[in-house]
């Protein structure tokens, strides 16, 4: 079967992560989820940790040269064989051209690039109302809670919200997003690999949408 490389791009709070979790629980690919990568650096308190924890705290992308090795590591090793899906890389146009260059030696392509859109009235609220547990799983207070207030429903532990989801880092995240990372929709829209998803439907909505053209994309790559 034809490798699939897929991108998920998109602001803050606009569901990556949730449709990431579940586009991947059913393909073998490779999930690479940069943010989740960098909290555990910051958790265990490793160089990489340290160095990154300020700029995150604050909102701001963590440095290049921290960033992109690390993913270009994992879009290498032998787990993204079959493919991968990356969850908040690139996150500007210097990392694309870095994701292209390092793709291009391998002699391997992106498959398609799945912006899901959300206007930034509706992040803060959707921000301020997440809670992740332990494994890692995402919920909304309002549109996806827990069965138990406070509880992950796999092995109840304490549900936690992170840290960059106050209003005030909300909003310059934002403000990154649409200065750093909007240009890279033009960058894959010229390069015809760009798809683009209301993510302002429901969960179940959005996922059906994504679906559909991760299968035709599949089909184009078996071609
Ligand atoms: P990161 O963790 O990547 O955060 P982000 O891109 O800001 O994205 P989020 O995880 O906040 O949102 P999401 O789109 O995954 O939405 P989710 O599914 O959770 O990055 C954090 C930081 O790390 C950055 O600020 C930066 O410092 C650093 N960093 C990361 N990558 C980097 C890079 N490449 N270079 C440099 N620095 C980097 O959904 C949000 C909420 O909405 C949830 O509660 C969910 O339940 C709910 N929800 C989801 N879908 C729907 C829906 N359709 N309707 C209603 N509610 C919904």
């Amino acid at each position: 079967m034809a490798e699939l490389n897929l991108i998920l791009l998109g602001p803050p709070g606009a569901g990556k992560g949730t449709q990431g979790e579940r586009l991947t629980s059913k393909e073998t690919l490779e999930y690479v989820v940069t943010g989740n990568i960098l909290r555990a650096a910051v958790k265990e308190g490793t160089d990489l940790g340290v160095q990154a924890k300020a700029f995150m705290d604050a909102g701001d992308l963590v440095p290049d040269e921290l960033v992109i090795g690390l993913i270009l590591e994992r879009v290498r090793s032998e787990e993204a064989a079959e493919g991968f899906v990356l969850d908040g890389f690139p996150r500007n146009v210097a990392q694309g051209e870095a994701l292209g260059e390092a793709l291009g030696e391998l002699g391997r392509d992106i498959s398609g690039v799945l912006l899901i859109d959300v206007p930034d009235e509706d992040i803060v609220r959707r921000l301020s109302g997440r809670r992740v547990s332990q494994s890692g799983r995402i919920y909304h207070l309002e549109h996806d809670p827990p069965k138990v207030p406070g509880k992950a429903d796999d092995d109840g532990s304490d549900l936690i919200q992170r840290d960059d989801d106050k209003p005030e880092t909300i909003r310059k995240r934002l403000a990154v997003y649409h200065e750093q990372t909007e240009p890279l929709v033009a960058f894959y829209e010229a390069q015809g690999l760009l798809h683009r998803f209301d993510g302002t439907a429901a969960p179940e909505e959005v996922e059906a949408q994504l679906r559909k053209t991760v299968s035709s994309l599949r089909l184009e790559g078996a071609i």
